[in-house]
């Protein structure tokens, strides 16, 4: 961390919010959003105390924030409950019949569920965790499909005091068992298996597998029939679901729960070592989350709002089980594969339930691109009315991709930069006030204070690229890795003295719009000039022949590093030698030759995580020649690694 990065994306296109959004947006002019951010830092207590008094607290807080650096606490000594917040809070206000999910599984069954439903249900299943034996500040691992029992699970959690730590339906046995044995989970929550690709994904073995690595943490198993294969049950362990709820009550009160009662475990991955349990609480998260989904996608009373995210990710966490929730919102949740029985999936849903607010991937919207525009065409997407994108620089060629053939030209996209530690959205536009630019993640939310530092912390000027830091606390901010604060302070604290240390590099224009580039370790250093590798794959992604770019550093003895480009691309088309050149020409004529490619690779497909991310260590090692160490427990695929170390 010691050079200059240096930012080369050159993007000028700009499209302000057309005047119809504008005018019956939740915030609709430049000066609102001034004045509301202003004042969110120059009275944090007061903002936040007003946001807070929106939600039911049982008690009130003493003290809005307390910071003793780097742990924070907010709402100090009020006490709240999430489940009451997201249900009985609507129930009680009359909208009680309003839907809160439109569930499609993967095999075409459907389901409706009100806020009524939705918590009766989750009392129900409070009920069930109570009777096995949970008890308020016991964990709790849910290993779901993306089905309603899913939301439904964290909720009755929330309900009860039980935390949370969802692993994502697609990881391992041996994944699971690890975050199994570092939260030492009492109860795990599977099912007997879910749907994907047409096919049944079975769950159970894997919770049986997990546990058996475990030793006794594991107590009880709760298992909901979804996808009916056989699984094998253990006497006194395991319980069907649907058995144990029919002797369970409907009603269960919710416990008044401190605010600074730890809500959810949730693990991602460091550059090093083991995954991180990331910590987050009640009071402060519920605010964030809740303020964030309303302004950010502008949540009307009636609108119908799709997040594609599964509850195995942070982005499921806030802004499907959560954040909406909170606020009352209609959502579509769905089950399975994007492209299941056919590519237009996906669009099929959105006109049948008129969804307005599409909130999704980078990596999903290239692969609808790729796809080809003739299955979006085959639908009515009038209804959309705003977009989103999380999880990964968008490039320009994506994104004015969604613009037109997914939004139209006329809905506005935020692109909403965070993560799983930060908890809600931090950077974004307005959609009722920014202009939107292609590739940029906007300005910052209120009360987030970020800067673009060098390594020792001074800002530096506009337009030049450095490390995102966060200058001042926020609600829904981590409180700690679990059980390891000494992790939480090296990791996030300790880098860049005095603030938070996001791990990514950006840049800052002068209009105050924070470009993204990538994690630091995702920057290649070509003769003393870090190049975020994002911006070399956008301008690859942008010639007519490329769907898909990956870049990665290898070492070179002349320049530090030398850059390799790993394709995947359009249609039926075939890489050769003069592609190859092709390709190198055109990077240097959309940057400079100092981003051309020494390598290019063609491949089928790119390594990727379950989430979607591009597993670029492992492209590291092929790039490199080196063996493949480490951990591939999160690879999608597997065989896509083997087909490109073949062709390497
Ligand atoms: O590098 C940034 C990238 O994703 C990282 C966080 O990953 P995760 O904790 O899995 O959370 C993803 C969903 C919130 C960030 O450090 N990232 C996330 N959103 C964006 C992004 N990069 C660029 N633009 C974004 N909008």
């Amino acid at each position: 961390m010691s050079e200059r990065i240096t930012s080369v994306l050159n993007e000028e296109r700009r499209f302000p919010p057309p005047e119809r959004f504008r005018e019956q947006a939740r915030i609709g002019t430049w000066a609102e959003y001034q004045e509301r951010y202003r004042r969110s830092l120059e009275e944090p207590d007061a903002f936040w105390g007003e946001v807070a008094s929106e939600l039911h607290w049982f008690e009130p807080w003493r003290e809005v924030r307390r910071w003793n650096e780097p742990f924070v606490e907010w709402f100090v000594g009020g006490t709240t409950n999430l489940a009451y917040n997201a249900l009985d809070r609507h129930v009680e206000a009359g909208r009680g019949n309003k839907v809160a999910y439109f569930f499609e599984g993967e095999p075409g069954d459907r389901r409706v569920l009100t806020y009524k439903d939705m918590l009766r249900e989750t009392s129900r299943f409070a009920n069930v965790l109570k009777a096995q034996g949970v008890e308020k500040g016991d964990r709790v691992a849910i290993y779901l499909p993306m089905i309603p029992e899913a939301v439904v699970a964290m909720l009755a959690c929330a309900r009860i005091g039980a935390t949370h730590s969802v692993v994502f339906g697609g990881f391992s046995a041996q994944a699971l068992g690890d975050r199994i044995a570092d939260a030492e989970a009492k109860a795990v929550v599977t099912a007997d298996g879910g749907f994907r690709r047409g096919a049944v994904l079975p769950l159970k073995p894997a919770v049986d597998e997990a546990i058996a690595r475990t030793g006794d943490v594991v107590k009880t198993v709760i298992v909901v029939r979804r996808a009916e294969n056989d699984v094998a049950m253990e006497p006194g362990r395991d319980v069907w679901y649907h058995e144990a709820a029919r002797h369970a009550s409907d009603v269960c009160p919710a416990e008044p729960l401190d605010a600074e009662h730890p809500s959810f475990i949730l693990y991602t991955s460091g550059s090093t070592g083991t995954p991180k349990g990331v910590l987050h609480t009640t009071g402060g998260y519920q605010t964030y989350t809740y303020l964030t989904a309303r302004t950010v996608f502008d949540l009307q009373e009636n609108d119908v709002f799709w997040c594609t995210a599964d509850v195995g990710w942070i982005t499921g966490h806030s802004y499907v089980a959560y954040g909406p929730m909170l606020n009352g919102a209609t959502q579509v949740m769905y089950e399975g594969a994007p492209t299941h029985p056919t590519p237009d999936r996906m669009w099929g849903m959105v006109e049948r339930y008129g969804v307005n607010v599409f909130y999704t991937a980078p990596t999903a919207i290239r692969a609808f691109m790729k796809l080809g525009d003739e299955h979006p065409a085959k639908h009515d997407l009038s209804s959309l009315r705003l977009l989103g994108t999380v999880g990964e620089p968008i490039n320009p060629e994506a994104w004015m991709w969604f613009r037109r053939v997914i939004g139209g030209d006329r809905c506005p996209i935020v692109d909403t930069w965070w993560q799983t530690e930060t908890g809600g959205i931090m950077l974004t536009t307005l959609p009722g006030v920014h202009d939107a630019k292609p590739g940029a993640a906007g300005v910052p939310f209120f009360g987030v204070e970020p800067a673009i530092v060098d390594v020792e912390g001074n800002e530096v000027p506009d337009d030049e690229g450095g490390y995102l830091v966060m200058k001042r606390p926020w609600p829904s901010m981590l409180r700690t890795v679990y059980g390891d604060d000494d992790r939480y302070r090296n990791q996030y604290w300790s880098e860049i003295p005095h603030v938070y240390f996001a791990g990514d590099g950006a840049r800052k224009d002068a209009d105050g719009y924070h470009w993204i580039m990538g994690r630091v370790d995702d920057v290649v250093n070509v003769s003393g000039h870090r190049l975020g590798t994002m911006e070399i794959e956008s301008a690859l992604v942008a010639h007519e022949a490329v769907a898909e770019a990956a870049v990665v550093g290898r070492p070179d003895e002349v320049k530090g590093q030398g850059i390799v480009a790993f394709v995947t691309l359009e249609g039926a088309r075939q890489g050769d030698d003069a592609l190859r050149e092709a390709l190198r020409a055109h990077v240097a004529s959309q940057i400079g030759g100092i981003a051309k490619p020494d390598a290019i690779h063609f491949a089928e497909a790119l390594p990727k995580t379950r989430s979607g991310k591009i597993m670029r260590r492992l492209l590291r090692s092929v790039a490199s020649g080196e063996d493949l160490t480490g951990d591939v427990s999160t690879l999608e695929d597997r065989t896509v690694v083997d087909k490109l170390l073949q062709g390497s």
